[in-house]
């Protein structure tokens, strides 16, 4: 049986050991993520973080790496996270925290985007769930409008948006991302293409394999 804590600490380790002195970070959210704060931590690096939800930014603190508002920042160097889907080309699912939204803001935001996971994580193809976050105004009608929307019996986000998922089956990545990012009521969703990402560190077989995305 895998330890499936013991990939996502080696995972996390490996990441670590990518952030560079006086390095503005993000910091993503999860299982994972929880893992790469204190090996982060331990490098006693002069670096300031974003995070991208309230319990990372706790935790980050508790292990006194210096946490900033990502306000009056315009880019990040580095961003790091999880995934609950990774595909051989690189889309990710996110999301499975409810904190896709922001993440996705960090992501965009960073020169490098490295994600990180065990190797349940390695999929062939994404598929649903789709994590979504939705504004409460108008939902009945965003819910209309797209079908196969479940709704999460969890507190809304930090920015107030109710947490779903897309449970539709979809053969089109790009196609169903442009018609998330196009629906008025939908605020983030957990679709991540190619293009965001860098970096994947995938715990495969005992060894971490660093695919490089560009
Ligand atoms: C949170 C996320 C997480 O990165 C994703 O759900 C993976 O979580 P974990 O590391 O706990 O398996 O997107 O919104």
């Amino acid at each position: 049986m895998p330890d499936r804590d013991q990939e996502k600490h080696a995972a996390a380790q490996a990441a670590a050991a990518l952030v560079l002195d006086g390095q503005l970070v993000g910091l993503g959210t999860g299982s994972t993520v929880a893992h790469l704060l204190p090996a982060l931590a331990a490098r006693r690096l002069a670096i300031r973080c974003v995070a991208t939800s309230p319990e990372t930014e706790r935790l980050a603190r508790e292990l006194g790496l210096a946490v900033v508002p990502f306000s009056g920042i315009e880019r990040l160097d580095i961003a790091i996270d999880g995934a609950d889907q990774i595909d051989p080309q690189g889309w990710l699912i996110k999301g499975g925290g409810g904190a896709h939204t922001r993440e996705k803001v960090v992501a965009a935001a960073a020169a490098r985007f490295v994600v990180i996971g065990s190797a349940d994580k390695a999929v062939a193809r994404i598929g649903p769930p789709v994590p979504l976050e939705l504004l409460r105004f108008g939902i009945d009608a965003t819910r209309a409008s797209l079908g196969s929307v479940r709704l999460r019996d969890v507190p809304p986000s930090p920015d107030g948006g109710v947490i779903a998922d897309y449970v539709g089956e979809f053969s089109d990545r790009d196609a169903l991302a442009a018609l998330l990012d196009a629906t008025p009521g939908v605020v983030g969703h957990g679709i991540f293409p190619p293009s965001l990402t860098s970096d994947v560190l995938l715990a495969l077989d005992g060894r971490v394999e660093h695919r490089v995305l560009g």
